[in-house]
């Protein structure tokens, strides 16, 4: 049985005040049903640990040196530092704005793994790549190329974001998420075996309270990767009861 989780990805959101929104979903859900992440920026992680109770935190990016001269970087050495487990990588804006190819989001899950983070390796195609029918190639590409060897369903969690999909408020039809996760799910075990089919896939792009029951009802969405349904606790709360329903 794979254990589900509602991750939350605050971006380039929050400062310390909007750390009163993760003591009051921790105060929401004192034991919940789901594994919980909050993916603050690097500058809320020490604080945001001290107050997310069941809450596991996590960064959203991670060099793949342990140390050097690499402005603006951060390690996973830090992060764990700060109190993260957990840390997202090959996120669609990284691939964007940062130029990630797949082999640097694989070394970078690679220093990830080796310091015991949790990996949750993201992938997802453009419109213009779903419109022109590549999206298994794409995402088969990706996920082949951003995932490294090491990986274990105890250590990397996948999150299939279709990139149409992110900050949009469009979703694919719940067939195509079917389709994509499947397909996953079968290169997954294709390549590790019997271990494939222990991964969580999440399914990230504009999941919302009104939509998240039925999408979380789809085969092989092992919880979501929420963006900004996950600032608020009234948003992310009956995210979360949606997925502990599941
Ligand atoms: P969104 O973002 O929920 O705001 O669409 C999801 C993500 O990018 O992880």
């Amino acid at each position: 049985m794979r254990r589900k989780l509602a991750a939350g990805n605050w971006k380039m959101n929050g400062t310390a005040a909007d750390l009163a929104e993760v003591a009051a979903l921790a105060a929401a859900h004192p034991a919940p049903g789901v594994d919980l992440l909050l993916c603050p920026p690097a500058t809320l992680i020490h604080r945001m640990a001290q107050v997310a109770g069941p809450v596991a935190v996590g960064g959203q990016d991670c060099h793949a040196a342990a140390k050097g001269a690499h402005t603006g970087d951060i390690s996973t050495a830090m992060l764990r530092d700060a109190g993260a487990t957990h840390v997202i990588l090959g996120h669609s804006e990284r691939r964007t704005d940062h130029g990630e190819t797949d082999a640097q989001v694989r070394a970078k899950a690679e220093a990830a793994l080796a310091d015991g983070l949790v990996a949750v390796i993201c992938i997802g195609e453009t419109l213009e790549e779903r419109e022109g029918g590549q999206t298994l190639g794409v995402v088969g590409t990706q996920l082949a190329g951003s995932t490294p060897d090491a990986a274990t369903a105890a250590n990397t969690v996948i999150a299939y974001e279709p990139v149409w999909a992110i900050g949009t408020g469009k979703v694919p039809t719940l067939d195509q998420i079917a389709e994509v996760h499947g397909f996953i799910r079968a290169e997954l075990v294709k390549r590790f075996g019997e271990d494939g089919n222990g991964f969580r896939i999440l399914y990230g792009g504009s999941v919302k309270p009104s939509n998240a029951a039925e999408i979380f009802a789809v085969s092989d969405v092992d919880g979501a990767l929420v963006g900004g349904a996950s600032l608020k606790a009234a948003d992310f709360s009956p995210i979360i009861e949606a997925l502990e329903a599941s």
